[in-house]
């Protein structure tokens, strides 16, 4: 692989070897020239909307406060020490979705979304950590971040939101437009902005294992199949008639111990999870959809794209799209592995797929999954 601008002329291996999880990485004119891809006002009219995921940070004589969108009304620009973060616009802005997928030398599964943070002088979160790995681009004034890798990640508590008790920093520096700084997981930061600033953070999502071993037995609470009924046939007479007989937890032990699951089953739950769109996401289908006829006309000519919406993931012959799991055949399998990697089908790739594929497309077309390019 090529050595990336963005990482500082390092390769994506090099990245993943000396610093993916291991220790930061700051890197100066990351986007040399970069510009922010909203105006303030976008993010605010993003802001007061109910689907889109908004916090309100502020510090009034030293004291935190936390409010979550919808967020109509905001401080005066005039205001020192508040800060918006905009979670999702990725989700709601194609150059956002852009800048995201810029990122793809991580798996999609891996991705989480773009959030992007506007602060008046002095504002910020505190000193915090988070769990995730996230890569902090200044996209718009400067920002002085300190960071730590302190192993004290006591909190404060009472808090509206995470603040260090006690944040010790080890390094400083002052990022600006197009610089961009890589913190692994559980690493201390704060980032104080200095003037009006704009942060984008680019994070990724690493579900716990006990929220996917939930999901996994509601998933599995769907496909198991244990036929038959308990029986007793050579049942004795109970001597004490509230005591679960032995023989008969042996004979549910091994019931439910047939309940089996392979890398299979697991790929599927897998896959339908990491697509599933998450809670607020809703899609927006075409407002006049196309008949089929004029649909397939218009694709084979323009070609097909997945909304920035869309979760579109593969495994074999699992294919994964907002929740839903389907098992293809090796020639299907041939084009949807095209439109989930480049998240765009040109009409060439589009003429090799069978009417099943055909089929499915329009109805994805039809719920505002894709749209014609
Ligand atoms: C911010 O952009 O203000 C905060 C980002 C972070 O510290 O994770
Ligand atoms: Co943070």
């Amino acid at each position: 692989m090529k050595k990336l601008q963005l990482l500082g002329n390092i390769t994506p291996a090099q990245f993943l070897r000396d610093y993916w999880h291991k220790k930061p990485l700051l890197i100066k004119g990351a986007i040399p020239g970069f510009k922010p891809l909203l105006t303030l006002d976008q993010l605010l009219d993003a802001a007061a909307k109910n689907h889109v995921e908004s916090r309100l940070v502020t510090q009034v004589d030293g004291q935190w406060d936390m409010r979550h969108g919808p967020l109509a009304e905001l401080p005066p620009r005039t205001q020192r020490e508040w800060t918006l973060l905009v979670q999702g616009v990725n989700l709601f802005d194609e150059r956002a979705d852009a800048l995201l997928r810029e990122f793809r030398f991580l798996p999609d599964a891996r991705l989480d979304d773009l959030m992007v943070s506007y602060a008046t002088d002095g504002g910020g979160v505190g000193p915090h950590f988070d769990s995730y790995d996230v890569f902090l681009l200044q996209a718009q004034g400067k920002r002085r971040w300190k960071i730590s890798a302190q192993q004290d990640l006591s909190l404060v508590e009472g808090l509206p939101l995470k603040i260090l008790s006690n944040f010790v920093a080890e390094e400083e520096f002052v990022l600006e437009a197009g610089d961009m700084l890589y913190l692994p997981p559980q690493y201390a930061h704060d980032g104080v902005a200095e003037g009006e600033c704009m942060t984008y953070s680019i994070g990724f999502r690493s579900p716990s294992y006990q929220e996917l071993g939930e999901a996994f037995l509601q998933f599995m609470a769907d496909s198991i199949d244990l036929p038959g009924r308990y029986a007793d046939p050579d049942l004795q007479p109970a001597k004490n008639p509230a005591e679960i007989p032995r023989e008969m937890l042996a004979n549910i032990t091994e019931e439910l111990n047939k309940v089996r699951f392979d890398e299979e089953d697991v790929t599927i739950f897998f896959g339908e999870y990491m697509s599933e769109p998450k809670h607020n996401v809703f899609f927006t289908p075409p407002a006049k959809p196309l008949t089929v006829g004029r649909f397939m006309e218009a694709a084979a000519k323009r070609g097909l794209k997945l909304s920035p919406k869309s979760l579109m993931l593969y495994r074999g012959k699992h294919v994964f799209i907002n929740g839903e799991s389907f098992a293809v055949s090796r020639a299907d399998k041939v084009v949807l592995d095209v439109l989930a990697n480049e998240r765009r089908l040109d009409g060439a790739t589009l003429a090799k797929a069978s009417d099943d594929v055909l089929e499915a497309l329009y109805t994805w077309y039809a719920d505002g999954w894709i749209e014609l390019a």
